[in-house]
């Protein structure tokens, strides 16, 4: 009887978390594509031309911890964050940064996973494991999509540095000269190899051509897809409802997003590729795809 009770909470709980990670969409790399004063709400809605990359520790300098407590309730199923609060799916994180990761916590059992990453949680591994935990930690136990938006992250980091941590806050980098044309990528930014990222290309060549003119097949020919308006055209291919709803075009930020996760990206799209993990590997294609046209 007690037992079984126990097996359903939990069960309910993991179908609590399992809702709450599909209701999450894309990881992305540490970096999006913002204009210098308008954070994008939306992975991938930026506009191009003068975008620039915005370095997490400059979202953190005007970060809001208030809308990052909001943040948390994507937390609470697994997670509280009082002091002396209780363990459930995942630890709680009272003085989570600057604490040693995957240690002590009321005895906490980590996976070996995160255990083997040793070290302090600081600004930037937390920004890392936030956005794509899987990423950051193979094989953890904390079976949670990611948040997107750095920005969104950048706000939760600060509330939970209320949270018995209070560090002082990464220093933030110069920002590039102003009215510099073309606005010049952040230092950190991954450059893409256009070489390199054909080779890669063969990842997706049983599903796509990327030559002028050449044929649909599983997935659409992609020739012309950067700055191209997402799911559209193409021949007449039949796209999914999931990719069709995304709207905007494909730029550097929403690549990034699509090739990291498509399913993150897209719910529901037809695209059954589980994506590229390393974010240089991501770079190198599209830059291969800028190339295709
Ligand atoms: C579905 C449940 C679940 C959700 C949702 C979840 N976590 Fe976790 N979290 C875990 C588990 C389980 C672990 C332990 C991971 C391991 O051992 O691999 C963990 C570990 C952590 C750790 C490492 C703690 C330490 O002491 O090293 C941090 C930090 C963390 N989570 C933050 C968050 C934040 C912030 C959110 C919300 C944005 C979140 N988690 C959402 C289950 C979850
Ligand atoms: C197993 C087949 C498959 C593989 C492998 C695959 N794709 Fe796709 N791709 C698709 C399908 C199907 C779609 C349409 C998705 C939809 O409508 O939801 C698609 C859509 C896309 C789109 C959007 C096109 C548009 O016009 O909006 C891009 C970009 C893309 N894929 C890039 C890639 C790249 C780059 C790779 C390799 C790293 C890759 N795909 C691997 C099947 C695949």
């Amino acid at each position: 009887m007690a037992e079984s009770d126990r097996f359903n909470t939990i069960a309910g709980w993991t179908l609590a978390a399992g809702i709450v990670a599909l209701g999450l969409s894309a990881v992305s790399s540490g970096y999006f594509q913002a204009d210098k004063h308008h954070a994008p709400k939306e992975e991938g809605k930026a506009e191009g031309g003068a975008a620039a990359a915005v370095p997490i520790e400059t979202l953190l300098a005007s970060a809001d911890p208030a809308k990052g407590e909001a943040a948390f309730k994507k937390c609470t199923a697994c997670h509280t964050a009082n002091q002396g609060g209780a363990n459930g799916i995942g630890p709680n994180l009272y003085g989570v940064l600057g604490d040693n990761i995957a240690e002590g916590r009321g005895g906490f059992a980590f996976s070996d996973a995160l255990k083997g990453k040793g070290g302090k949680w600081d600004f930037a591994k937390l920004n890392e494991w936030l956005t794509s935990p899987k990423t950051f930690a193979p094989g953890t136990k904390m079976s949670f999509a990611g948040l997107p938006d750095a920005a969104e992250r950048a706000n939760l980091m600060a509330w939970l540095n209320t949270q018995g941590s209070n560090l002082p806050l990464p220093a933030a980098p110069a920002a590039p000269a102003a009215g510099a044309a073309g606005a010049a990528a952040a230092p950190a930014a991954v450059v893409g190899d256009a070489a390199a990222g054909e080779k890669s290309f063969a990842k997706c060549k049983a599903c796509h051509t990327a030559n002028p003119g050449g044929a649909n097949g599983i997935g659409p020919n992609l020739a012309g897809v950067y700055g191209d308006s997402v799911a559209q055209g193409r021949g007449g291919f039949a796209f999914s409802d999931a990719l069709k709803a995304k709207g905007g075009k494909w730029d550097d930020a929403s690549l990034d997003a699509w090739l990291t996760n498509p399913k993150a990206y897209a719910a529901g799209t037809k695209m059954t590729f589980a994506g590229i993990a390393d974010a240089q590997e991501r770079a190198n294609v599209i830059a291969y795809l800028k190339t295709a046209k």
